[in-house]
């Protein structure tokens, strides 16, 4: 079985693979192959062998997302490829920033901070739920254009709602408006299809980590050739005012930094074969049924609804449902403890959303798990109102 090549606590039925993902034991194992080369050689690992694999590392990511290898640099997290980009906009009193309700906590402190630091604005235009069809949601996002707009950022799948907005039309518009577009793709790679050059974003980040199965602490950063020069590193170290310059100044100064452990980002050409080795396009296609099957059920169980139309334009393996709770904390608490469900209660816009990940190591006697979970707190527990 599937799950057994997962090294997740088998006594925990895991609903919870879009917050930090989960690694199969052969690329976990990878992760320790060269953990331990580093350890052994460190100083032919950090300055020559390991940039290598890096190089070759950086090439598969680079063909499985289909953009060139020189726009491309891997991060620990999506926060530090974002916070790379934002940092160094040159953003004015004045400026607007378009971007939804739906974002992501994290890069809405980030946009928060450098904003407040210029007198710029960050505009969260509201997407109307349940969302109805494509047209309506680039409608709502667009209303929020101003002739003060400079940049657009949007989630392709959001974190609290797990719906996917429609970002080629999105980015497709803003080049006609002359906008810059940074894309938030944490929960795409190896989940829904991604195609870069296709996309032609300024700014992309994606997490390996998530959906792609990498071990933590591996994601990524593209930009766009005609921007890169705009991009300051994050930390300043030796790729600034290099001795030995690549050919690539973007390279020089996102990826090489002191000393620290980049065995997360090599593990990707074996994060990509296990996908390879595992019929992954048809385990996706599974679990994406599954989730399509089972979202109305939970939502009804839950005397709730969902939020969208039940289907691949919006859904991917992961859904949101909007709980009536009071006490989301106990409620998250009571699942993991007395249920040993793991699984995010996730507070948005004033309300509490419970959110479903669906990977191929999870089977519809989970999700019984957790409709039964749920009929005995709502007959056991004030949990819910
Ligand atoms: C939309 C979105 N962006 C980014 C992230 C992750 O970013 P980080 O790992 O830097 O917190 C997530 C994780 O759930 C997410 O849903």
């Amino acid at each position: 079985m599937l799950k057994d090549q997962f090294l997740l606590n088998p006594e925990i039925t895991f609903l919870n693979h879009g917050s930090f993902g989960a690694c199969p034991k052969p690329v976990f194992e990878d992760y320790q192959k060269w953990q331990m080369k580093l350890e052994q050689e460190p100083i032919q690992f950090i300055t020559k062998t390991g940039v290598s694999f890096l190089d070759d590392s950086k090439q598969a990511l680079a063909e499985y997302i289909n953009c060139d290898k020189a726009d491309l640099i891997y991060t620990t997290n999506p926060s530090t490829a974002m916070n790379t980009v934002i940092k160094s906009l040159d953003l004015k009193a004045g400026d607007e920033i378009l971007t939804t309700d739906q974002e992501y906590g994290a890069m809405d402190r980030t946009w928060n901070y450098y904003c407040r630091k210029v007198g710029a604005k960050y505009i969260h235009q509201k997407i109307t739920l349940p969302l109805t069809n494509k047209a309506e949601i680039l409608r709502e996002f667009w209303s929020g254009l101003s002739p003060k707009t400079k940049t657009i950022f949007i989630s392709q799948i959001t974190s609290p709602t797990a719906l996917i907005f429609p970002v080629k039309e999105i980015i497709e518009r803003a080049k006609e408006l002359g906008l810059m577009t940074i894309i938030d793709g944490a929960h795409v790679p190896a989940h829904i299809p991604l195609d870069l050059k296709a996309l032609d974003p300024d700014v992309y980040t994606g997490a390996c980590h998530k959906w792609m199965l990498a071990p933590k602490g591996s994601s990524f950063l593209y930009v766009n050739k005609q921007i890169q020069d705009q991009i300051d590193p994050l930390i300043i170290s030796w790729g600034y005012e290099a001795e030995f310059p690549s050919e690539s100044r973007f390279q020089d100064y996102h990826q090489y930094q002191g000393t620290r452990d980049f065995s997360a980002f090599l593990t990707t050409p074996a994060a990509l074969q296990f996908l390879k080795e595992n019929d992954w396009e048809n385990r996706k296609k599974e679990c994406r049924n599954l989730l399509q099957h089972y979202y109305p059920i939970v939502a009804e169980e839950l005397e709730s609804h969902v939020i969208c139309p039940v289907k691949d334009e919006f859904l991917g393996q992961i859904c949101s449902i909007p709980i009536r709770t009071t006490r989301p904390l106990e409620l998250k608490e009571a699942l993991y403890a007395k249920y040993k469900i793991e699984i995010p209660v996730v507070p948005f816009s004033g309300d509490t959303y419970l959110r479903i990940s669906f990977q191929a190591y999870n089977g519809a006697a989970e999700i019984e798990t957790l409709i039964n979970a749920i009929r005995s707190i709502k007959k056991e527990t004030n949990l819910f109102f």
